[in-house]
C-alpha cells in the first residue's frame, strides 16, 4: 500500500511538470483573445461557425489545417468532369427533418437516386452469376438484421452487443460463397466500414433507404457556400493545431507555425483518426474515458477509385456486382456512363474498404490501376480496354482526416456516445465521429456543429451550460 502511494506521488509530481520537460510549455498569445476557436473548416465547423455568427456571437476565428473549406466534402477535376472525393450521397432523402434536403432545393443541386436493385454480378471467370433468389433471401436476412439492430440499440445493453456474424447465424444466413460474401459486404462494408466480425449489431441501426447521388458540377460544398459568406475573413486556411491547452476559463492552441491562439471556448470539429491519433498534444492530456471513447469510435477507410475508359464495355445496370474469390476485391462498380449521371463520360467508380483500402491508398495509382485491370479482365476478358486515367481519393493519408468516417466497434454503449460527446472544462466537440445518431453522415457534423455552437452560445450569454459531468481527471 504504502509504496504504491509513493509511486503514485512520484507519477502525479512527473506529470504535473511534464509541459516544462519536453519543452512544450504552451506561451501566451500575441493574438487579441477571442469568445470562441472553431478548430476545423469542415461542415461541423463551418455550421458552427454559422451558428455563433446568426446569435449575434461574431467574436470567433476559424482555424483550418489545410488549403481549403470543406473538409471531407471536396470536389477535384477528373478526365473533364468534377467528382466528389469525398462525401457523395445525400443520404436519409426519406426523412421529412433531413436538413441538407431544402439546400439542394435551394441550389438545385443535380444527382441521382442511387437504385440498389439495379445490379448483376459477376465472378472470376467472367460469368454472370446474378442470382435474384440469392439476392431476396439477403434481402429477407438483412431487413431482419437491421430491425434487430436498431432494436437493441434502442434498448442499450452493452453487455449483449454481439458482431453480426453471430447475428447472421441466428438468422440463419451464413455468407460461404463470393456471391453471398459480396451481398454482405454491400450491406455492410459499403456503409460501415467493416465485415460481419467487425460490426456492431446495437450500433449499427437503420441504413439510410433513399441516397441521392450528387453529380452536381459545383460540387457537394455548394451546400454549405452561403453558410460563411458574412464572415469569410474569419476562417483561417494553413493553421495546424498542434497543441490544446484547455482549462476551466480558456482554451490555448499552437500551430505549427508557432502562432498562438487563445479564447473563452474553443470546440474542436476533428475526426476520430485525428483525436486517436498523437498529432495534437492536449494539454491537460485526454483523459482516459475520452480516450476510450474516440478509440471505440474506430476509423472506417473507404476508397473511392474513379477511372476513365476510351469506350464502355460493361454491363448496362447501375452497379456491377464482382463476386471474387477474394473478399474485398473491387466489389462493386458504379456505372457513371448512364442518364442521371454522366452519360458519355465512360466513368466508372469503385470502392474498397477497411484493410484493402489501406493497402490500395498507400501504394501507387499505377499499381492501383493494375489492380482494378487485373479484376475487370477477369469479369469482362483480356479484350477490354485500359483505363486512360484514375483517380483515388486517399483520405487514410490525410493527416488531418486519416479516415472516411467513424464506425463504433462492438460492445460500445450509449456512455461511450456521451463520453465522445463530452466537454472537457472550455473544450467542446463537435464533428461527424461526435454524432449519436448520424455518426459518419454529413448530417452528423452539421447537427452536432450547430447543437454544440448552441450550448457555447448560453454559456457564454449565462443561460444554461451544462459542466460535464465532473470526471474523475484521471489520464
Ligand atoms: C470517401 C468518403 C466518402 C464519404 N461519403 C459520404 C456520403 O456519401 N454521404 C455522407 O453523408 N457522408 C459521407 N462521408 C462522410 C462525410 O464526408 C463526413 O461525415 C463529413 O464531411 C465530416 O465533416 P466534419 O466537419 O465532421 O469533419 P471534416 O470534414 O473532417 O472537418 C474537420 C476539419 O478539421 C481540419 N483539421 C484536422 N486536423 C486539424 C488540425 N490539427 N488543425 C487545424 N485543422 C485541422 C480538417 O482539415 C478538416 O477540414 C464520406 C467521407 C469520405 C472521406
Ligand atoms: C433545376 O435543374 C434542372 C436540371 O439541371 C433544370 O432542368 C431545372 O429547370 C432546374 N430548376 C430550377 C428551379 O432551377
Ligand atoms: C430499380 O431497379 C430495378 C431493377 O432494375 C427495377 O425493377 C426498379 O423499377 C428500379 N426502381 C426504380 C425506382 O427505378
Ligand atoms: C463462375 O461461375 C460459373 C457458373 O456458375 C462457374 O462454373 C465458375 O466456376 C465460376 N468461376 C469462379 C472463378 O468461381
Ligand atoms: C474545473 O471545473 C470543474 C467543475 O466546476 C471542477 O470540478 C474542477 O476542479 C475545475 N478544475 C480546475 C483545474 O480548476
Ligand atoms: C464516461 O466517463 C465517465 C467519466 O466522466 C466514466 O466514469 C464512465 O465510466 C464513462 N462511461 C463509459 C461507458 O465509458
Amino acid at each position: 500500500m504504502k509504496s504504491e502511494l509513493h509511486l503514485c506521488l512520484v507519477f502525479s509530481v512527473f506529470l504535473t511538470t511534464l509541459p516544462q520537460l519536453d519543452g512544450t510549455a504552451i506561451p501566451n498569445s500575441k493574438q487579441e483573445r477571442k469568445k470562441v476557436l472553431i478548430l476545423g473548416a469542415g461542415a461541423a465547423g463551418i455550421t458552427a461557425a454559422m451558428t455563433l455568427y446568426d446569435q449575434g456571437i461574431t467574436d470567433f476565428l476559424v482555424l483550418e489545417a489545410q488549403d481549403y473549406i470543406g473538409g471531407r466534402i471536396k470536389s477535384v477535376p477528373f478526365a473533364g468532369k468534377n467528382i466528389e472525393e469525398g462525401a457523395n450521397w445525400i443520404h436519409f432523402l426519406e426523412e421529412k427533418e433531413n436538413p441538407l434536403l431544402p439546400l439542394r432545393d435551394k441550389y438545385n443541386l443535380t444527382g441521382y437516386l442511387s437504385n440498389f436493385s439495379d445490379f448483376c454480378m459477376r465472378n472470376d471467370s467472367g460469368q454472370d452469376v446474378t442470382d435474384l433468389r440469392t439476392y431476396s433471401e439477403w434481402k429477407k436476412v438483412s431487413e431482419k438484421l437491421f430491425a434487430m439492430g436498431k432494436k437493441r440499440g434502442e434498448e442499450d445493453h452493452p453487455p449483449r452487443d454481439m458482431p453480426v456474424s453471430v447475428a447472421l447465424k441466428l438468422l440463419g444466413w451464413i455468407s460461404d460463397t463470393p456471391a453471398k460474401k459480396t451481398l454482405s459486404w454491400f450491406d455492410l462494408d459499403f456503409e460501415y466500414g467493416d465485415g460481419e466480425k467487425g460490426t456492431s449489431l446495437n450500433n449499427m441501426g437503420f441504413p439510410p433507404e433513399k441516397d441521392f447521388f450528387v453529380t452536381d458540377q459545383r460540387g457537394y460544398w455548394t451546400l454549405f457556400s452561403d453558410f460563411y459568406k458574412s464572415f469569410q475573413d474569419k476562417i483561417l486556411l494553413n493553421k495546424v493545431v498542434q497543441k490544446i491547452r484547455y482549462s476551466n476559463d480558456s482554451v490555448t492552441v499552437v500551430t505549427a507555425g508557432g502562432e498562438v491562439f487563445s479564447a473563452d471556448y474553443a470546440l474542436s470539429t476533428f475526426s476520430s483518426g485525428v483525436l486517436g491519433s498523437s498529432f495534437i498534444m492536449f494539454r491537460p492530456p485526454l483523459p482516459k474515458w475520452k480516450r476510450e471513447a474516440i478509440y471505440r469510435f474506430r476509423p472506417v477507410y473507404f476508397t473511392k477509385i474513379f477511372l476513365k475508359f476510351p469506350y464502355d464495355f460493361w454491363d448496362d445496370h447501375e452497379w456491377i456486382m464482382h463476386a471474387s474469390q477474394k473478399p474485398g476485391n473491387f466489389p462493386t462498380f458504379y456505372d457513371l456512363n448512364r442518364p442521371g449521371f454522366f452519360p458519355g463520360s465512360n466513368l466508372l467508380f469503385t470502392v474498397v474498404t477497411g484493410d484493402e483500402a489501406l493497402r490500395i491508398e498507400k501504394q501507387s495509382d499505377l499499381k492501383t490501376k493494375k489492380d482494378v485491370m487485373d479484376a475487370l479482365r477477369k469479369m469482362y476478358g483480356n479484350t477490354i480496354p485500359e483505363a486512360t486515367d484514375i483517380h483515388v481519393s486517399k483520405w487514410s493519408q490525410n493527416p488531418f482526416v486519416r479516415c472516411a468516417w467513424t464506425d463504433p466497434v462492438v460492445g460500445t454503449s450509449w456512455g461511450h456516445y456521451e463520453n465522445m460527446s463530452g466537454r472537457l472544462r472550455n473544450l467542446f466537440f463537435a464533428g461527424e465521429s461526435i454524432s449519436d445518431e448520424y455518426y459518419g453522415y454529413v448530417q452528423g457534423a452539421l447537427f452536432t456543429g450547430r447543437d454544440k455552437a448552441v450550448e457555447i452560445t448560453n454559456c457564454i450569454k449565462g443561460g444554461a451550460c451544462k459542466a460535464y459531468k465532473p470526471a474523475k481527471e484521471e489520464i
